[in-house]
């Protein structure tokens, strides 16, 4: 296990923290798969700085006063940031699925259903199916992305869409009806949606109806369902060891076009299915810097790395990981599956098929669950007070002095969390 040199306690300021994770060694398996080690320092540093804030615990007595000794366990319960995966919805439905739903439910804040939501698979087994996986989610409170409204090309389309194509009007009005009916009817039960999924390969609808259809779309999610985050989602621009510059700039132009002509576009998703080359950290860095400019949170949906080695596949794991958290405009990461037993490419993330832990799955606990996780203890000083600087999340916060002891609940944001405890002493 990686662990950096430092542990949160009492008075630990903030300029000493960065000091300690500078000098921090970066420990086994951190060696990057790819590129220079100069700008992990960065990311780490960002990392303290954007995605943690203050917390702070008060003990007071019945009569109000501080209460100086009291000891204090701060226990992170979730994250804030979304770090999750696609769900093989058929697994979560089945009993054959019981291991996969304890190791999503252990590992994962967030989800997206795999297949269920594409068009063609809606109109057959995906309504049905799909709409028992959501409800599995939401028992287990766990926010799902919708993929995907659109992926305008014929081989993701329903034949009988394609017998229009004649009449240009009708495949726009089938688009349209299909548009609503599927994000009315999961409204209020995915938080976001895919409204356009691979622009840049897939153009027949484009090609037919004009590219303003495009901005038709994303006006017909909103209305379906005006509070989920409409995104466009591509593969190829982070991937491809980040040189398909073709790739990259149509992405580009594309999202330019939607927000130019007032498409009620809210983030970015980029796919994320790797194999060699590998990205270069810096290089993730630099286009995730490039597409920011474009004014919109960014989130990775679909992750994957696909090279044989299981070391490198972890290395590169690491870097991407540290690299992406590390960036202000990114608010989400999803992995496209995380088991051998149901990925696209038998190698998924986490798990191999006999549900042992790769390299990779270890990379994803020492960060997801470790590093990036907080847990302090400690006693309050002459002031009641008890300070923190912790990961955005839900904590839960034990108080104990004088024989009494208290647990509470709180949220961590970005504006830092103040809780009062008092105990009955
Ligand atoms: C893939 C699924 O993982 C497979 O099970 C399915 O057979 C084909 O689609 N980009 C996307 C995803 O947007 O929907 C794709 O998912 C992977 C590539």
């Amino acid at each position: 296990m990686v662990r950096r040199g430092y542990r949160w306690g009492l008075g630990c300021a903030g300029v000493a923290m960065l000091a300690a994770l500078a000098a921090g060694t970066a420990g086994p398996g951190a060696a990057g798969a790819t590129g220079g080690q100069a700008w992990r320092r960065e990311a780490e540093q960002r990392i303290e700085t954007i995605r943690k804030a203050e917390l702070e615990v008060v003990v007071e007595d019945r009569e109000g006063r501080a209460v100086q000794g009291a000891r204090v366990a701060v226990r992170m319960q979730r994250h804030a940031f979304p770090f999750g995966t696609a769900v093989a919805e058929s697994l979560l439905v089945s009993p054959a699925g019981e291991q996969y739903r304890q190791e999503l439910v252990r590992h994962f804040n967030f989800a997206v259903l795999e297949n269920a939501l594409k068009w063609p698979n809606w109109e057959t087994w995906g309504r049905t199916t799909g709409q028992r996986a959501l409800e599995w989610l939401a028992q287990q409170g766990i926010p799902v992305r919708g993929h995907t409204l659109v992926w305008p090309g014929w081989q993701h389309i329903p034949a009988w869409v394609r017998f229009l194509e004649n009449d240009p009007a009708a495949v726009a009005d089938a688009v349209r009806e299909h548009i609503l009916e599927v994000a009315g009817a999961l409204r209020g039960r995915v938080v976001a949606w895919d409204v356009l999924n691979e622009p840049y390969t897939n153009r027949d609808l484009m090609r037919l109806l004009g590219d303003e259809a495009m901005v038709d779309w994303f006006r017909w999610a909103r209305q379906a369902d005006p509070q989920a985050q409409l995104f466009i989602n591509d593969f190829g621009i982070l991937s491809a060891g980040g040189e398909d510059r073709a790739h990259q700039d149509a992405y580009f132009e594309t999202i330019r076009f939607l927000i130019q002509r007032g498409a009620p576009l809210d983030a970015i998703g980029m796919q994320g299915h790797f194999e060699e080359p590998l990205t270069p950290p810096e290089r993730v860095l630099a286009i995730l810097d490039r597409f920011a400019t474009l004014g919109k949170p960014i989130w990775i949906t679909e992750f994957d790395v696909d090279v044989p080695d299981e070391q490198r596949q972890a290395a590169f794991f690491r870097d991407f990981l540290t690299a992406i958290f590390s960036h202000p405009a990114v608010e989400g990461f999803l992995m496209w599956g995380f088991w051998d037993g149901a990925h696209w490419k038998r190698n998924a993330p986490l798990f191999r098929r006999d549900w042992s832990l790769k390299p990779s799955g270890q990379v994803w606990r020492d960060l997801v669950y470790d590093q990036w996780w907080t847990r302090a203890e400690g006693v309050t000083d002459e002031r009641g007070r008890f300070e923190v600087r912790g990961f955005l999340g839900d904590y839960e916060v034990e108080v104990s002095a004088g024989g009494q002891s208290q647990k509470t609940t709180l949220r961590l944001s970005r504006e830092g969390a103040r809780v009062k405890v008092e105990l009955d002493i």
